[in-house]
């Protein structure tokens, strides 16, 4: 069935490299994984019990003060583009859409083609009367793409939920936030979550979580190592471990080997010392300050905060204005 209000755009981003990059983080003086490796299919329904997880607070939390908000107040005549960073499931913008009016077009952002596509289409065919335009690709290549042609005559609003910012190292930080603005423009405007600095053992059970769902969504890179790279790894012999890094507000958790071993990849040898740690993921959290610095420096205002009774996490309208 022909859908018109639903245009997908693929900038076709380039395939991961699985193989190359292990090789590459285990041979490092500092050993590393990336991340985005974690979310295969196994993965990715981890990720979903994390969520779950009682001491995992950050989806329950974010998804409560969105509920709350009456209105999103946006100053301007023009109607809305809502473009959503790594917005390959609608469930987020749906709740959004509650809370805005004028929305006339819808641009979710992923790398994730086929997800990403069939939630398009989906949510194109529930709402015959919104613009569906989503767009697969890698952050990269936002610099590079045509907002404006994209977003004449609306007034684009930025929705980045999630607290994904907290992931990224600062230098990748200040490359997504110049990205950002550049999708607003001038007189655009960004919804962005994040969490907020706490007490240091909420923190660290979030990420440790009694459920022990974290660990297995960590440890699952793992086995995948051994499911798609024929691996011989004995995933019992690490263990995952995180830890508060107060100094840069940031969580750490690392996969560290139990014990003195050898394992292999693809017919190549990687050694571990006893408790020699292989750097998984750093999950940053804010103090009010660090966000206004942050977004500030890019021209990018925080005009509204919507927080939870215990101010666990924070929801921010942005504003753009001029650097
Ligand atoms: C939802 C991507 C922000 O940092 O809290 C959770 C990722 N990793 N547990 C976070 C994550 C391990 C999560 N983000």
């Amino acid at each position: 069935m022909y859908t018109p209000n639903l245009r997908l755009i693929d900038l076709e981003p380039k395939a991961d490299d699985f193989l190359g990059d292990v090789e590459k983080g285990l041979n490092s003086a500092s050993k590393y994984l990336s991340p985005k490796y974690c979310y295969d299919q196994i993965g990715s329904k981890y990720f979903d019990d994390i969520c779950q997880a009682n001491d995992y607070y950050l989806t329950r939390v974010e998804r409560s003060i969105m509920k709350q908000i009456e209105m999103i107040k946006l100053d301007t005549a023009k109607p809305v583009a809502v473009v959503e960073l790594g917005g390959a499931s609608s469930t987020k913008f749906r709740e959004l859409l509650k809370h805005l009016s004028h929305v006339q077009m819808y641009m979710p952002i992923d790398i994730s083609r086929e997800l990403l596509f069939s939630e398009a289409e989906a949510l194109a065919k529930d709402l015959p009367d919104l613009q569906v335009k989503a767009v697969c690709a890698d952050y990269q290549q936002l610099a590079q793409f045509p907002w404006q042609e994209h977003l004449t005559g609306m007034t684009p609003l930025l929705f980045f939920p999630g607290s994904t910012l907290g992931n990224l190292s600062m230098e990748d930080t200040h490359a997504l936030l110049k990205i950002c603005k550049a999708i607003v423009s001038d007189d655009g405007y960004m919804l962005l979550g994040a969490d907020l600095l706490k007490d240091e053992q909420i923190l660290v059970n979030a990420y440790s979580d009694s459920d022990r769902a974290n660990e297995r969504f960590n440890l699952n890179v793992l086995h995948r190592i051994n499911r798609e790279l024929e691996g011989n790894i004995n995933v019992d012999q690490f263990r995952h471990d995180v830890r508060f890094n107060r100094a840069e507000k940031k969580i750490d958790i690392n996969l560290v080997s139990l014990i003195d071993q050898t394992i292999q990849i693809s017919g190549k040898d990687y050694h571990l010392k006893k408790d020699e740690p292989i750097y998984a993921e750093s999950s940053r959290k804010f103090e009010r300050s660090d966000i206004e610095t942050l977004t500030s420096t890019h021209g990018l205002q925080p005009t509204e905060w919507w927080t939870d009774a215990r101010d666990y996490y924070a929801v921010i309208l942005l504003k753009s204005v001029p650097i």
